[in-house]
């Protein structure tokens, strides 16, 4: 399923992204789920965390809006449901919901927050980690050039919400929540490959906008310019990632 112009292909993701969910452990620890808990995985893509979660003895739903990404998560035996994580239909089910790398993808905050504070029983908690303001800065910059230099609009291409604490923290409050912890951690991150893994993966809706004649091309100058900012001295590609971590209860 394409959303926000942008695809998630099961396989490409686990071979450009496979350290998404291995660094979400972090997180994972934050939420403290404790066998039998009912938890919404939500954006749960392939399901790797999701897994997890069930392996500790909670009993966990995935949703997300990638239909391949969920048709992978069912292939592993989860129980997993296409949905759009800004119209959320669950009700006072949850006694968490978890979230890792994917709340920036939906760029209508307020809505996704409404609706897990519905989704919770009262009580609940809501605890997650997504990319926070800065993240990626030197790629976002760098593909928001690339495509404005051929015409494309950089704000309708950028796919991404990267708030601040004192905007997270706001509109949580503003729907009921009490905040336990937020915080932004600076997570410089070594790719697993070259620099062209992560744009075909994430950074689908600023090239697709672009004629495919000069798709490549376009990749081509891209690594060229990141090289001497994005590797270490041994040639490695470290992606300056910066998350946003939270903790919130229902009040
Ligand atoms: C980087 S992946 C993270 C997946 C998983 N949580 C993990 O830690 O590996 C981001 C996920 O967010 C999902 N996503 C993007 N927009 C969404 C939306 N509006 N509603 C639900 N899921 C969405 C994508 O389909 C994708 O699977």
């Amino acid at each position: 399923m394409t959303i926000a112009n942008q695809h998630w292909d099961p396989d490409r993701y686990r071979q450009n992204a496979g350290f998404v969910a291995e660094l979400g452990m972090p997180v994972v620890e934050l939420l403290a789920p404790q066998r039998g808990e009912r938890i919404l995985d939500l954006g749960c893509g392939d399901g790797a965390l999701t897994a997890k979660l069930a392996a500790m003895g909670c009993v966990v739903t995935g949703c997300d809006a990638s239909v391949d990404q969920i048709r992978k998560a069912r292939e592993d035996g989860l129980d997993a449901h296409v949905m759009d994580g800004q119209a959320l239909t669950f009700e006072g089910e949850f006694d968490a919901v978890f979230s890792n790398a994917a709340l920036h993808w939906m760029k209508k905050p307020d809505a996704v927050i409404s609706g897990v504070a519905k989704a919770l029983k009262p009580g609940g908690r809501f605890v997650g980690e997504f990319g926070g303001a800065g993240n990626v800065q030197t790629l976002r910059t760098a593909l928001r050039t690339a495509v404005a230099v051929h015409g494309v609009d950089p704000d309708a291409a950028d796919p991404w919400y990267f708030p601040t604490v004192e905007d997270y923290r706001a509109r949580l409050e503003a729907a009921g929540f009490n905040v336990r912890s937020i915080e932004l951690i600076e997570r410089p991150t070594p790719l697993p490959g070259d620099v062209g893994g992560w744009l075909a993966t994430f950074g689908e809706s600023f090239l697709n906008r672009l004629d495919p004649t000069i798709r490549e091309g376009t990749v081509t100058a891209l690594r060229a310019s990141l090289r001497p900012v994005l590797t270490d001295p041994d040639g490695v590609w470290i992606a300056d990632y910066v998350r946003l971590r939270f903790s919130a209860v229902l009040a």
